[in-house]
């Protein structure tokens, strides 16, 4: 699957801007020193490094459904309870969490009202659960649209992800409907990231990480080139800085 991959290439592909984020999403779903929270779809930990600093090891647990990434966030988080394990069957008991939180986690879940009503089942009573999707609508503002909007220019029939669950705004308040939360509160969180060369920026598309990684891997050489040099022509100099925008959403159980 896209994400049975190093940590140190999900670093450089999405952490980037992942990394930048969780601050801006913990304190839209108003984590605070005191709570218990899960971080559901961890990765190899871009939102845990935040919630750890915010509430310290014990009060944090992560999981993923990808070995790589659970064996990372472990390593990095001494203290911390990391299990492999995906939103839709989270192995823990009702009401274990103040707070559940999912940082890019939604749009790749099997069945997004199903991982939504997990999170609100290991959630307390009054609980908090909170998400974020990127905005990979075409002409939206994800991180991945100028290679996205490449791809489509080279080979329109090509998946790409502004389908997915939770990627257009208020999808995910209607997921979250569906899930029998209640007070849904819908948002959207920008972060900006400088990128310092154009290589900088391409390098990681080429290690297989999600579904731009696994098109880009799927490419015979003269595809992959004349992918690179249409992304080129699509950015500005650089150095050039993104702005990157998620929608997300917080509700109570
Ligand atoms: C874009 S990454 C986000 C990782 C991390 N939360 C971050 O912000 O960097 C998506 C993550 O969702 C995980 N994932 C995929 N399907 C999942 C599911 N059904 N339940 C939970 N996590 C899932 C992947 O393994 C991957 O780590």
């Amino acid at each position: 699957m896209s994400f049975a991959v190093a940590a140190d290439a999900y670093d450089r592909f999405m952490g980037r801007y992942s990394v930048p984020l969780a601050p801006t999403f913990a304190d839209f779903a108003g984590a605070a020193r005191g709570q218990r929270v899960i971080d559901v779809g961890c990765g190899p930990g871009a939102l845990t490094t935040h919630l750890v600093e915010l509430l310290g090891p014990p009060a944090v647990t992560a999981v993923d459904p990808s070995e790589s990434f659970v064996d990372a966030a472990r390593e990095r988080h001494p203290g911390v309870t990391v299990e492999q394990a995906a939103a839709e069957h989270l192995p823990f008991p009702d009401g274990a969490f103040d707070a559940a939180l999912a940082q890019l986690v939604v749009h790749f879940m099997t069945d997004p009202v199903a991982g939504l009503r997990e999170l609100a089942r290991v959630t307390r009573q009054d609980g908090v659960v909170a998400a974020c999707v990127w905005d990979h609508v075409a002409g939206g503002q994800g991180p991945l649209r100028v290679y996205w909007d490449a791809v489509h220019d080279l080979d329109p029939d090509a998946p790409g992800e502004s389908n997915l669950a939770g990627a257009r705004e208020g999808h995910l308040a209607e997921l979250f409907e569906s899930a029998g939360l209640r007070d849904i509160e819908e948002s959207s969180l920008t972060v900006h990231v400088e990128h310092a060369s154009f290589e900088e920026w391409w390098e990681p598309y080429t290690l297989g990480v999600g579904p731009a990684g696994d098109y880009v891997a799927a490419l015979d050489p003269e595809g992959r080139d004349e992918l690179r040099e249409r992304c080129r022509e699509k950015l500005p100099p650089a150095p050039f800085t993104v702005s990157v925008r998620a929608w997300c959403a917080r509700a109570r159980t």
